[in-house]
């Protein structure tokens, strides 16, 4: 009999829906589902299709996996996530990076939604993760946290190519530490004021997990959030969801034409 293997399972029956090899893998957050045309698409599955796979809940996430490019910029797409706070736990959310990394995923690409803590920062701005902290719900990510302790996670050539190209394209990209929190409701004052205190310049639910999985797996991390909000600290302020979709839809072109030429630029040069 042969043995039970879920991750099997799914790379099997991905394999006969036309995925193969990948040196690249990308997840496309919040709003960020158009940045899919960054790729040649050669076959969308949906999440809900693929066995023991994840599938996204929330507004502003398709649920596809695509599978594109070619030849060593054949590239793995998730086109929306899932988040903890949906219930998943952190093996699940780790699951697709499994399957990538399965597909040969070197390198991880991952984009979200941020609130901008940073005053400097507007709605629409794009920042590359330099660092990450993730204060509150520590426990949640398992065993993540211990394996990548003292780990940078995010790759300096990476992100210095993504910022010369934005140089290039004259599409201003700022660099900051990245805050994450579980949610599902957006932060308190008060937890807005604390992350500010610890030196955050935007603050988002989802990434922080997937780039601790992609590192667990040996791969290169960069991320990139789009500021869908920002955060004053005056009393009462909101943040409603429909803006947050629609601000990162806005910047979506803009992010395409960034990952495509990240991911030739990563393909041809090394
Ligand atoms: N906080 C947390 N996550 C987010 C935010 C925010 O303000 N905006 C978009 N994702």
């Amino acid at each position: 009999m042969p043995r039970h293997d879920p991750l099997s399972e799914t790379t099997d029956f991905l394999g006969s829906q036309g995925f193969s090899t990948a040196r690249f893998g990308l997840i496309l957050g919040t709003g960020f589902g158009a940045c899919v045309q960054a790729v040649e698409q050669k076959s969308v599955v949906s999440y809900r299709s693929i066995p023991h796979f994840p599938a996204s809940t929330v507004k502003g996430h398709e649920g596809n996996l695509v599978y594109g490019g070619r030849g060593d910029a054949s590239v793995i797409v998730m086109q929306g996530r899932v988040h903890l706070y949906e219930g998943y736990d952190i093996r699940q959310i780790a699951y697709p990076l499994e399957v990538m990394h399965r597909f040969g995923v070197e390198v991880l690409i991952v984009t979200n939604a941020a609130g901008g803590l940073n005053p400097r920062y507007e709605a629409g701005d794009l920042m590359a993760v330099r660092h990450h902290i993730h204060p509150i719900g520590r426990k949640q990510m398992g065993d993540l946290t211990a394996e990548t302790d003292g780990d940078p996670c995010y790759d300096d050539a990476l992100r210095e190519s993504l910022l010369k190209i934005s140089i290039q394209r004259k599409l201003p990209v700022q660099q900051g530490i990245l805050a994450w929190m579980p949610g599902p409701s957006f932060e308190t004052r008060a937890e807005i004021s604390l992350l500010k205190s610890l030196g955050a310049d935007a603050v988002t639910m989802s990434t922080v997990p997937e780039v601790l999985a992609g590192r667990r797996l040996g791969m290169r991390t960069a991320a990139l959030s789009c500021i869908s909000n920002v955060w004053t600290g005056r009393k009462g302020e909101t943040v409603d969801t429909d803006d947050v979709v629609s601000t990162v839809e806005s910047s979506a072109g803009r992010c395409s034409d960034l990952l495509a030429r990240l991911v030739r630029r990563m393909a041809h040069r090394e």
